[in-house]
Protein backbone atom coordinates (compact mmCIF):
# COMPACT_ATOMS: atom_id res chain seq x y z
CA UNK A 1 0.00 0.00 0.00
CA UNK A 2 1.17 3.12 -0.92
CA UNK A 3 1.71 6.47 1.24
CA UNK A 4 1.47 8.67 -1.59
CA UNK A 5 -2.40 9.95 -2.05
CA UNK A 6 -3.78 11.66 -4.87
CA UNK A 7 -4.49 14.71 -2.52
CA UNK A 8 -0.92 15.44 -1.87
CA UNK A 9 0.77 18.24 -3.81
CA UNK A 10 3.17 17.16 -6.70
CA UNK A 11 6.01 19.01 -4.80
CA UNK A 12 5.51 17.83 -1.91
CA UNK A 13 5.44 14.30 -3.19
CA UNK A 14 8.76 14.89 -5.03
CA UNK A 15 10.24 16.25 -1.87
CA UNK A 16 9.62 13.09 0.00
CA UNK A 17 11.66 11.52 -2.65
CA UNK A 18 13.64 13.46 -5.01
CA UNK A 19 14.27 9.95 -7.44
CA UNK A 20 9.92 10.49 -8.36
CA UNK A 21 11.03 13.02 -10.32
CA UNK A 22 11.81 10.31 -13.30
CA UNK A 23 8.25 9.95 -13.41
CA UNK A 24 6.75 13.45 -13.45
CA UNK A 25 9.44 13.88 -16.50
CA UNK A 26 7.99 10.91 -18.46
CA UNK A 27 4.40 12.63 -18.08
CA UNK A 28 5.32 16.09 -18.52
CA UNK A 29 3.68 16.64 -15.03
CA UNK A 30 5.07 20.09 -13.97
CA UNK A 31 6.88 19.76 -10.34
CA UNK A 32 8.19 23.43 -10.04
CA UNK A 33 6.12 25.96 -10.76
CA UNK A 34 2.78 23.87 -10.63
CA UNK A 35 4.35 22.08 -7.53
CA UNK A 36 1.29 23.28 -5.44
CA UNK A 37 -1.77 21.74 -7.28
CA UNK A 38 -2.59 18.15 -6.34
CA UNK A 39 -1.68 14.64 -8.20
CA UNK A 40 -5.29 14.88 -9.23
CA UNK A 41 -5.16 17.86 -10.50
CA UNK A 42 -2.00 17.69 -12.44
CA UNK A 43 -2.96 14.55 -14.10
CA UNK A 44 -6.73 15.94 -14.59
CA UNK A 45 -4.94 18.63 -16.47
CA UNK A 46 -3.06 16.84 -18.95
CA UNK A 47 -5.71 13.51 -19.12
CA UNK A 48 -4.14 10.97 -17.15
CA UNK A 49 -4.98 8.18 -15.72
CA UNK A 50 -4.10 8.96 -11.82
CA UNK A 51 -4.55 5.30 -10.32
CA UNK A 52 -1.22 4.91 -13.61
CA UNK A 53 0.85 7.68 -12.18
CA UNK A 54 0.16 6.40 -8.49
CA UNK A 55 1.29 3.09 -9.54
CA UNK A 56 4.67 4.60 -11.35
CA UNK A 57 5.43 6.42 -8.41
CA UNK A 58 5.12 3.29 -6.28
CA UNK A 59 7.20 1.33 -8.52
CA UNK A 60 10.25 4.13 -8.61
CA UNK A 61 9.76 3.75 -4.76
CA UNK A 62 10.61 0.31 -4.73
CA UNK A 63 13.15 0.87 -7.44
CA UNK A 64 14.73 3.39 -5.24
CA UNK A 65 14.39 1.67 -2.12
CA UNK A 66 17.68 2.26 0.42
CA UNK A 67 19.20 4.89 -1.53
CA UNK A 68 20.17 7.94 0.04
CA UNK A 69 17.97 10.74 -1.13
CA UNK A 70 18.19 14.11 0.23
CA UNK A 71 14.74 15.30 1.78
CA UNK A 72 15.85 19.10 1.75
CA UNK A 73 12.61 19.93 3.73
CA UNK A 74 14.49 19.11 6.80
CA UNK A 75 17.35 20.81 6.21
CA UNK A 76 17.81 24.56 8.14
CA UNK A 77 16.98 28.09 5.65
CA UNK A 78 20.47 28.51 5.38
CA UNK A 79 21.48 24.65 4.28
CA UNK A 80 18.86 24.93 1.94
CA UNK A 81 20.11 28.61 0.76
CA UNK A 82 23.54 27.67 0.32
CA UNK A 83 23.12 24.36 -1.35
CA UNK A 84 21.03 26.15 -3.80
CA UNK A 85 23.48 28.85 -4.57
CA UNK A 86 26.18 26.35 -4.28
CA UNK A 87 24.41 23.94 -6.70
CA UNK A 88 22.34 25.74 -8.96
CA UNK A 89 23.42 29.45 -9.44
CA UNK A 90 26.87 28.00 -9.65
CA UNK A 91 25.55 25.74 -12.63
CA UNK A 92 23.96 28.29 -14.22
CA UNK A 93 26.90 31.06 -13.71
CA UNK A 94 29.13 28.37 -15.21
CA UNK A 95 27.02 26.75 -18.06
CA UNK A 96 25.21 30.30 -19.48
CA UNK A 97 28.29 31.61 -21.42
CA UNK A 98 28.88 28.12 -23.05
CA UNK A 99 25.45 27.60 -24.17
CA UNK A 100 25.09 31.33 -25.26
CA UNK A 101 28.23 30.72 -27.40
CA UNK A 102 26.38 27.28 -28.52
CA UNK A 103 23.52 29.03 -29.50
CA UNK A 104 24.67 31.89 -31.58
CA UNK A 105 27.34 29.44 -33.26
CA UNK A 106 24.19 27.04 -34.38
CA UNK A 107 21.98 30.04 -35.23
CA UNK A 108 24.74 31.22 -37.74
CA UNK A 109 25.82 28.21 -39.20
CA UNK A 110 22.29 26.64 -39.35
CA UNK A 111 19.96 29.07 -39.37
CA UNK A 112 19.13 29.29 -43.12
CA UNK A 113 17.96 26.05 -43.44
CA UNK A 114 16.11 26.05 -39.33
CA UNK A 115 14.67 29.58 -39.33
CA UNK A 116 13.38 28.39 -36.10
CA UNK A 117 17.06 28.90 -34.48
CA UNK A 118 16.82 32.23 -35.02
CA UNK A 119 13.40 32.80 -32.71
CA UNK A 120 15.31 30.20 -30.14
CA UNK A 121 18.22 32.64 -30.05
CA UNK A 122 16.07 35.39 -28.94
CA UNK A 123 14.19 33.32 -26.46
CA UNK A 124 16.97 32.15 -25.06
CA UNK A 125 18.83 35.82 -24.83
CA UNK A 126 15.42 36.76 -22.67
CA UNK A 127 15.43 33.81 -20.80
CA UNK A 128 19.87 34.95 -20.02
CA UNK A 129 19.26 37.99 -18.95
CA UNK A 130 16.20 37.75 -17.01
CA UNK A 131 17.84 34.67 -14.91
CA UNK A 132 21.26 37.17 -14.22
CA UNK A 133 18.55 39.07 -12.71
CA UNK A 134 16.74 37.14 -10.74
CA UNK A 135 19.75 35.33 -9.33
CA UNK A 136 21.21 38.35 -8.39
CA UNK A 137 18.17 39.86 -6.56
CA UNK A 138 18.26 36.47 -4.88
CA UNK A 139 21.69 36.54 -3.68
CA UNK A 140 21.56 40.09 -2.54
CA UNK A 141 18.12 40.74 -1.11
CA UNK A 142 16.01 37.29 -0.26
CA UNK A 143 18.88 35.07 0.45
CA UNK A 144 21.07 36.99 2.95
CA UNK A 145 17.64 37.80 4.91
CA UNK A 146 16.53 34.37 4.76
CA UNK A 147 19.83 33.89 6.47
CA UNK A 148 18.98 36.79 9.29
CA UNK A 149 15.39 34.96 9.92
CA UNK A 150 17.31 31.33 10.33
CA UNK A 151 16.94 31.23 14.23
CA UNK A 152 16.13 33.93 14.65
CA UNK A 153 13.94 34.84 17.70
CA UNK A 154 12.25 38.42 16.72
CA UNK A 155 11.57 39.22 13.43
CA UNK A 156 14.06 41.11 12.02
CA UNK A 157 13.10 44.46 9.95
CA UNK A 158 13.09 43.97 6.14
CA UNK A 159 13.00 47.17 4.37
CA UNK A 160 10.47 45.66 1.18
CA UNK A 161 7.68 44.83 4.14
CA UNK A 162 6.91 41.13 4.05
CA UNK A 163 8.82 38.75 2.75
CA UNK A 164 5.59 37.46 0.65
CA UNK A 165 6.53 40.39 -1.25
CA UNK A 166 10.08 39.67 -2.77
CA UNK A 167 9.04 36.04 -3.14
CA UNK A 168 5.97 36.61 -5.40
CA UNK A 169 8.40 39.04 -7.69
CA UNK A 170 10.36 35.64 -7.59
CA UNK A 171 7.72 33.38 -8.10
CA UNK A 172 6.57 35.40 -10.77
CA UNK A 173 9.85 35.62 -12.46
CA UNK A 174 10.14 31.63 -12.15
CA UNK A 175 6.95 31.32 -14.09
CA UNK A 176 8.72 33.23 -16.92
CA UNK A 177 11.83 31.24 -16.95
CA UNK A 178 9.25 28.57 -16.48
CA UNK A 179 7.60 29.75 -20.02
CA UNK A 180 10.73 30.56 -21.94
CA UNK A 181 12.03 26.77 -20.98
CA UNK A 182 8.91 25.65 -22.53
CA UNK A 183 9.47 27.90 -25.44
CA UNK A 184 13.17 26.34 -26.16
CA UNK A 185 11.92 22.56 -25.99
CA UNK A 186 9.09 23.35 -28.52
CA UNK A 187 11.18 25.70 -30.62
CA UNK A 188 13.84 22.14 -30.40
CA UNK A 189 11.36 19.85 -31.19
CA UNK A 190 11.43 18.29 -27.76
CA UNK A 191 15.39 18.53 -27.96
CA UNK A 192 15.70 15.94 -31.30
CA UNK A 193 18.63 16.92 -33.33
CA UNK A 194 17.83 17.25 -37.05
CA UNK A 195 18.97 15.06 -40.09
CA UNK A 196 21.27 17.57 -41.09
CA UNK A 197 22.78 18.57 -37.67
CA UNK A 198 26.16 18.49 -36.36
CA UNK A 199 27.95 17.89 -33.03
CA UNK A 200 27.64 21.58 -31.82
CA UNK A 201 24.10 21.60 -32.50
CA UNK A 202 24.06 18.25 -30.88
CA UNK A 203 25.95 19.79 -27.73
CA UNK A 204 23.59 22.70 -27.84
CA UNK A 205 20.56 20.43 -27.97
CA UNK A 206 22.06 18.51 -24.94
CA UNK A 207 23.12 21.45 -23.14
CA UNK A 208 19.54 22.96 -23.29
CA UNK A 209 17.85 19.71 -22.28
CA UNK A 210 20.27 19.92 -18.89
CA UNK A 211 19.44 23.39 -18.61
CA UNK A 212 15.97 22.99 -18.46
CA UNK A 213 16.11 19.52 -15.60
CA UNK A 214 18.61 22.09 -13.79
CA UNK A 215 15.81 24.58 -13.60
CA UNK A 216 13.36 22.91 -12.86
CA UNK A 217 15.14 21.11 -9.61
CA UNK A 218 16.09 24.88 -8.76
CA UNK A 219 12.49 26.28 -8.83
CA UNK A 220 10.99 23.17 -7.06
CA UNK A 221 13.02 23.94 -4.06
CA UNK A 222 12.74 27.11 -4.20
CA UNK A 223 8.71 27.33 -4.83
CA UNK A 224 7.83 24.44 -2.46
CA UNK A 225 10.42 23.97 0.02
CA UNK A 226 12.17 27.17 0.93
CA UNK A 227 9.43 29.77 0.16
CA UNK A 228 6.94 28.53 2.12
CA UNK A 229 9.50 27.43 5.20
CA UNK A 230 10.10 31.36 4.96
CA UNK A 231 6.65 32.29 4.70
CA UNK A 232 5.85 30.41 7.73
CA UNK A 233 8.83 31.39 9.81
CA UNK A 234 8.30 34.52 9.53
CA UNK A 235 4.38 34.33 10.35
CA UNK A 236 5.85 32.56 13.44
CA UNK A 237 8.02 35.31 14.51
CA UNK A 238 5.16 38.39 14.19
CA UNK A 239 2.88 36.02 16.21
CA UNK A 240 5.27 36.37 18.71
CA UNK A 241 6.28 39.88 18.65
FE1 LIG B 1 17.56 30.65 -7.41
FE1 LIG C 1 14.64 31.71 -8.15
Amino acid sequence: MSSIRQETAVGQILTERPSRSRVFEKYNIDYCCGGHESLEEACAKRELDVAKILHELELSDVENMGRQETDWSKATISELVDHIVATHHEYLGREMPRLTALVNKVAEVHGRQHPELFGLQGVFMGFNAEIEAHKRKEEEILFPFSKELDGAESLPSFHCGSLRNPIRMMMYEHENAGAALGKMRELTNDFTMPADGCNTYRAMLDGLEQLETDMHWHIHKENNILFPTLIATEDALAANQ
